[in-house]
């Protein structure tokens, strides 16, 4: 069923696991996505990038909703990085069921006034809204706590920030990053400002930049001639104690990406004859969906729905 971000964040966070909000981009990564969700009886959010929107459209919208619809377990379609008042709006117009708006690289004051505005209006029409506050980026574990907190989010502020916009739930910056760079070996996660912002606020709390960049989708990606340099994602173990902390959205797109493209590859090199697009996007298909599964079993998020 299409069901709201907070119908799904809510009981994630009193239960203490996480759920995946995988980014998709056409129709095999939806199916990947909500089919691996209710092999699972997990629930999970599907997210649209303003790029996704641009790409796919409504059309691709309207797969997202026609396949959480025929569900059996809970599926919210977000606006992953949502960059104004207006894209939020069209979103929800789309008919999306959450939507986030990214203000954080602006300063306090107007990242505050921007989701205060995109909260009321999504409210309004029973929509939840996810909000950002820090800067996203890798960071080093012997990095002095001054220069953490030039850019990690700080658990005082985070209060205010909640208390002063109303947002559902809050993405926070505390060593992750996007894409597949996330640093050398394995990334530093701030787990104590986890726990920290999670004794202060009750809400749900988001982390971008999870994707795993497992060694073995990397490594058969470049046995079938990608390039990839120094990969490096997010240990399991780190996003299982994030959920036991109060994360309880992790969001992936590198992943899903690597496995996809990973899964082209492989046909393709091993059979340069084929041009039947079943047979190229079916094992891609597969292999997105054997990552879901691995990455809702870390989370916790399997047989709670
Ligand atoms: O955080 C960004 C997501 O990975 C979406 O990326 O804007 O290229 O679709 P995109
Ligand atoms: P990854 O690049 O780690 O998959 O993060 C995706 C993300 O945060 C989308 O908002
Ligand atoms: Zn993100």
């Amino acid at each position: 069923m299409l069901v709201t971000g907070n119908d799904i964040l809510i009981p994630a966070r009193a239960g203490k696991y996480a759920v995946g909000s995988f980014n998709t981009n056409n129709m095999e990564i939806t199916q990947a996505i909500i089919h691996t969700a209710e092999r699972l009886r997990s629930p999970v959010m599907v997210q649209m990038s303003e790029g996704a929107i641009k790409y796919g459209g409504q059309d691709l919208a309207d797969i997202v909703i026609d396949l959480a619809q025929r569900a059996t377990v809970p599926v919210a379609l977000h606006l992953d990085h949502g960059s104004s008042y207006d894209s939020a709006l069209g979103a929800i117009k789309m008919g999306f069921t959450s939507v986030m708006i990214d203000a954080s690289h602006h300063p306090f004051e107007e990242n505050v006034h921007e989701t205060r505005r995109v909260v009321e209006a999504a409210h309004a029409m029973g929509i939840s809204v996810e909000a950002e506050l820090g800067r996203l980026g890798g960071i080093e574990e012997h990095v002095v706590v001054d220069e953490k907190d030039a850019f990690l989010t700080d658990p005082e502020e985070a209060v205010q920030f909640v208390e002063q916009t109303g947002t559902d739930y809050l993405a926070i910056a505390i060593g992750t990053s996007h894409g597949a760079y996330k640093g050398k070996g394995r990334p530093f996660i701030d787990h104590a400002r986890i726990k920290r912002i999670s004794e202060l606020l009750p809400i749900p709390l988001v982390a971008h930049g999870s994707s795993g960049v497992p060694a073995e989708i990397v490594q058969r990606f470049r046995a079938a001639g990608g390039e990839i340099g120094d990969a490096a994602g997010i240990a399991d173990e780190d996003l299982q104690q994030a959920a036991q902390f109060g994360i309880a959205k992790v969001n992936v797109d590198t992943d899903l990406r690597l496995a996809m493209t990973t899964g082209v590859r492989e046909v393709l090199q091993k059979n340069p004859k084929e041009f039947d697009p079943r047979k190229i996007f079916g094992p891609a298909r597969d292999l997105m969906s054997q990552v879901i599964e691995h990455k809702l079993r870390v989370l916790g998020s399997v047989g709670k729905a």
